[in-house]
């Protein structure tokens, strides 16, 4: 056991990024208008290389021009292997106004590349004397980018999140897919004529929330192509919340409300997180460090556990 206390994340909620192309300025409205506690306006890969520049206006003024009421509004910029990334970050951080909050750095490596996002971010702000300082989100999508990706979580105070991207994570791990999340069709095990299919990114993803419990950021699972497909988006969601993600990418407005649902804890849950709080309390004043609640064992653990969902319900219901 460690002496350092684990550090707290951002208390905010971050159930899920709402995605939309920076060249598609129609949609900016109704992305404000969802109920996404993140809107993530992209630069990056749904914008044509031809619409990048024009895609940085639309971006820059729908920033200062758009109502965005309390969400989270991030920019994703381009990758460090393009030439586009610097004019991204040096024409948005110096022409749009204060309402932005975030820099989402895709396709991360190793710990450098945040620094030198960090250190052009630091410049821009300091010579235009802002005052509110920019977080960075990044996007963990490559073999690099996993192999390093505790120094990554530690790169910068600035770093507030960190996604999977699950579709260039595949691409740059060789993998057999051409799915973007969710259950793979050929990983699957064999008993006795049935096949089970088991999670291909579970290794990622725990590595992913391992980095970011350590240094404070918080963990979210990214894209899920397949939008006409709420059952599976629902598990893929189900089984990143189990893992310790807070939250998921939404690629169509219908996959906000099925991520919200997700990473909201239930009623149900919070209730019974209540009764075993109140359970160890009663274990308490009777001199005892273990109670039994409904048939099993809880103790001092238990606690930990259960205050990770009431915390979490009273940060989103603030
Ligand atoms: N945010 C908010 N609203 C959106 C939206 C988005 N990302 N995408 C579509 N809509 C709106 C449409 O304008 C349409 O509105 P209407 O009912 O008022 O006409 C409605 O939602 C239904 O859209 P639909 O016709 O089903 O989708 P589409 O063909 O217009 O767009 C995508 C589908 C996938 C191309 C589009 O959702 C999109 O660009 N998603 C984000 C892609 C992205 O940013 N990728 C990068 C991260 S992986
Ligand atoms: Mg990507």
């Amino acid at each position: 056991m460690s002496f350092r206390i684990q550090p707290s994340p951002p208390a905010r909620p971050n159930r899920c990024q709402l995605f939309g192309p920076g060249s598609r300025p129609a949609i900016f409205e109704k992305m404000a208008a969802s109920a996404a506690d993140v809107i993530n306006l992209d630069l990056e890969d749904s914008v044509a290389p031809d619409d990048k520049p024009e895609a940085r206006k639309n971006i820059i003024q729908a920033i200062g021009d758009i109502d965005w009421g309390n969400k989270y509004l991030s920019v994703r910029i381009n990758g460090l292997d393009t030439p586009y990334w610097y004019r991204d970050v040096v024409d948005v951080l110096e022409n749009a106004g204060d309402r932005i909050d975030q820099i989402m750095i895709p396709k991360v490596g190793n710990a450098a590349d945040i620094y030198a996002v960090d250190a052009l971010v630091t410049a821009v702000e300091t010579a235009k004397g802002r005052k509110k300082p920019i977080t960075l989100e990044v996007i963990i999508e490559t073999a690099a980018g996993i192999a390093h990706v505790e120094e990554i979580a530690a790169a910068s105070p600035r770093l507030a999140a960190m996604s999977l991207g699950a579709a260039d994570f595949a691409a740059s791990m060789g993998m057999q897919t051409t799915g973007i999340g969710g259950t793979q069709e050929n990983y699957y095990m064999h008993r006795e004529g049935q096949k089970y299919w088991s999670d291909p990114w579970h290794w990622a993803q725990t590595a992913i929330v391992a980095a970011c419990r350590t240094h404070g950021v918080l963990p979210v699972d990214g894209p899920f192509g397949d939008f006409s497909d709420d059952e599976g988006f629902r598990a893929q969601a189900l089984r990143s919340a189990t893992l310790g993600m807070v939250g998921k990418w939404a690629i169509h407005p219908k996959q906000v409300a099925l991520a919200n649902e997700v990473f909201t804890p239930s009623e149900a849950q919070v209730t019974e997180a209540r009764e075993i709080l109140e359970a160890m309390e009663q274990a308490k004043r009777d001199g005892a460090g273990a109670a039994v609640y409904k048939g099993r064992l809880v103790d001092l653990a238990s606690i930990r556990q259960a205050e990770v969902i009431v915390r979490q319900s009273e940060m989103i219901d603030s």
